[in-house]
């Protein structure tokens, strides 16, 4: 008996041995964390950089924003990871498939802004069509499909997030689906 307590000892501090510095790292900086339940939103760029996200700060038929998540509770935006930028759009839910509708909050919809073949950002936007063009291999993502592949080499689509509304503002109601970057998930 005293054999098994050991070995199911010591198996549970080789679990927690791999377990625990992902958790230190969370806790010592909260900026790496990605996007969580309840974080609300704040613009990385432009003349309104900073600002917190409401959902009339969409437009309809307007070019995507780009986003990094913020811990409501005190402020602290997660902008310690590039893999934290958020491209947010709004489209005419008319137009969204059912699985991205489910996701979406009133027609806004987030997807990781990171393009999962090698990792570049900085995605253009066709309003027509509404798909994501990555600028390095130009794969084409469908915003309003889940972010699918519709041409290019990336291997898979970029990591949705789901949103609703609290209080006029858009907030994350999930985490990624999928694992942000090109690590497979
Ligand atoms: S990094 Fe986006 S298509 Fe290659």
């Amino acid at each position: 008996m005293e054999d098994r307590r050991t070995v199911i000892k010591a198996a549970l501090g080789v679990g927690l041995g791999a377990v625990l510095p992902e958790v230190t790292l969370a806790q010592a900086d909260p900026r790496n964390a990605r996007p969580q339940d309840g974080d609300r939103f704040v613009i990385t760029e432009g003349d309104r950089k900073g600002a917190v996200v409401k959902l009339d700060d969409l437009k309809t038929g307007a070019p995507p924003i780009t986003v990094m998540p913020q811990d409501p509770a005190n402020g602290t935006v997660r902008d310690g990871s590039r893999l934290n930028q958020i491209l947010m759009v709004r489209i005419d839910e008319a137009r969204l498939k059912d699985d991205t509708k489910a996701r979406a909050a009133q027609g806004v919809v987030a997807y990781s802004a990171v393009c999962t073949h090698t990792g570049c950002d900085g995605l253009s936007w066709a309003s027509d069509k509404l798909w994501f063009k990555c600028p390095c291999h130009e794969t084409e993502f469908d915003a309003a499909d889940s972010a699918r592949v519709v041409n290019g080499p990336a291997p898979r689509r970029l990591p949705a997030l789901p949103l609703k509304i609290v209080e006029g503002y858009v907030v994350a109601a999930g985490a990624f689906i999928g694992r942000a970057g090109v690590t497979a998930p």
